[in-house]
């Protein structure tokens, strides 16, 4: 994936600053590198992302319940699972610029040395010739101390990925939930990962959410499960709100593989950099469960009582980022609209994004700050907010220009109080982000319209 960010990207990073999506972390220090905080609207966002994924992955079945494992386990769980040994980047260092990169980037990466000599030519090439360090291995987990000592029998590490509490907890979920394969054990959290080369805004950071599934099946079921989140994890993409043309599912060639996984397939989506992983959808077979019984003498697996069978059950992983999904849902919502003629020309910037997903389903706006409008509107306000709908209320500038302002937000309604509603026949203005159309509904009938709309809700070409 070539690492320079487009234009398109920097409009949408500018935007997410300037309308309170995402903020570098520690900017009046001079920021953090590679850390992000999220502000108003992209805190709505990341959440509505996250209860999609909830909603879809346990809410909707009965198949798969949910986990909350710490951040902090105990060490032997990245021993058993091997990442002490195993999970790191190769590395290397070039003696020209004195860049550090991953040595699997390198054939996507421009060498970055501003000399003439190197213009145009690929990192890759400098390692051709010569001017690079030996690869070296680069262990990506965070360490830190737990207690008051700091020394190796205190030394602790920061999950780097949210799926091993699940298979530490798969004992206690199956007596507990009384659940039998098939079923997941999904989990939403915080994991971390010491990244050589973070970039492209929050695509890769250091401090990341994740959104993990471990689905346990019969080892002879693995292929037919492993099909099927494929096909289920790419249409939750479409069904809130990606276009299909932007999705494409990539199966991991063989060297790809990680040497326990029988077979992985990634989500990518076409950003603007160039196609990336979205998610991962893996087969781990009984890898983990394997692992974790060694190391801890506890045996993982599951008694059949029909078939009085006893079996250490497959494992099929869908992995999602939460905030790489915030960013594409953000980016492929992303448009640049020319409207109006002649003197009116102009340009629009509009998010479309799903109303599931948009941070403010409804903005509340009085035509005017007199004339019993804003009262009437906070009422409005009232009941939309009691049907559990996020809401904006704005009374200030002209209402096309607050039209405007709820585009570039992705906002998929506005209600507009006028002086119909107060003296007139009672209506109100429902004028929807896309077609930009506008009905006039009785203020009683804002509610059941607007849910309606959402449920019909289809993204503009
Ligand atoms: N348990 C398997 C696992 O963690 P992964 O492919 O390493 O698999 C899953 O990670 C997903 O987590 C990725 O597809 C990506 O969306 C997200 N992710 C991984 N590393 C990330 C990083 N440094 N920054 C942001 N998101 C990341």
């Amino acid at each position: 994936m070539a690492e320079q960010t487009s234009d398109l990207m920097d409009r949408i990073v500018s935007l997410c600053k300037r309308r309170g999506f995402v903020f570098q972390s520690s900017e009046i220090y001079g920021g953090f590198s590679s850390c992000y905080d999220y502000g108003p609207l992209g805190v709505e966002l990341k959440r509505n992302v996250k209860d999609a994924w909830w909603r879809a992955m346990v809410v909707q079945r009965d198949d798969v319940v949910g986990l909350d494992s710490a951040i902090i386990q105990h060490p032997e769980v990245w021993q058993s699972s091997g990442h002490l040994a195993g999970f790191a980047d190769m590395l290397v260092d070039c003696k020209t610029c004195k860049g550090r990169f991953r040595e699997d980037h390198l054939p996507d990466l421009d060498c970055p040395n501003k000399d003439k000599q190197f213009k145009g030519r690929k990192a890759a090439q400098c390692q051709q010739d010569g001017l690079m360090t030996d690869a070296r291995a680069f262990n990506l987990m965070f360490k830190t101390f737990a207690g008051p000592m700091e020394d190796t029998s205190s030394t602790v590490y920061l999950r780097p990925e949210t799926a091993q509490g699940i298979f530490t907890n798969f004992n206690n979920v199956v007596t507990s939930a009384r659940m039998a394969p098939p079923f997941g054990i999904a989990q939403i959290g915080k994991s971390f990962r010491n990244e050589i080369t973070p970039g492209n805004f929050v695509f890769r950071t250091r401090e990341f959410e994740q959104m993990e599934m471990e689905f346990f099946c019969p080892p002879e079921d693995d292929e037919k499960w492993y099909e099927y989140w494929c096909d289920a994890r790419f249409n939750w993409y479409v069904q809130n709100g990606v276009r299909k043309e932007n999705l494409r599912m990539r199966p991991h060639a063989s060297d790809e593989l990680a040497h326990y996984s029988s077979g992985c397939t990634d989500v990518e989506y076409l950003y603007p950099f160039g196609w990336g992983e979205l998610e991962g959808i893996a087969k781990r077979g009984s890898y983990d469960l394997d692992a974790h019984s060694k190391g801890s003498g506890k045996e993982l697996s599951y008694f059949d009582e029909a078939n009085k069978n006893r079996y250490v059950p497959h494992v099929v992983e869908p992995a999602a980022g939460c905030d790489r999904a915030a960013m594409t849902f953000l980016i492929d919502a992303y448009n640049e609209q020319e409207i109006g003629d002649g003197e009116k020309k102009e340009v629009r910037t509009v998010l479309h994004f799903h109303p599931r997903i948009a941070p403010i389903t409804v903005a509340v706006l009085p035509l005017v700050k007199k004339a019993g409008m804003p009262e009437r509107a906070r009422e409005m306000q009232n009941s939309l907010m009691e049907v559990g709908m996020r809401t904006f209320y704005d009374q200030k500038g002209a209402i096309g220009r607050r039209y405007r302002r709820m585009d570039e937000v992705g906002t998929p309604y506005c209600v507009t109080i006028d002086g119909d509603t107060v003296e007139g026949d009672g209506t109100v203005t429902v004028r929807d982000r896309d077609s930009m159309a506008q009905d006039r509904v009785a203020f009683d009938e804002v509610v059941p319209f607007l849910l309606q709309k959402q449920r019909e809700w289809k993204r503009p070409e």
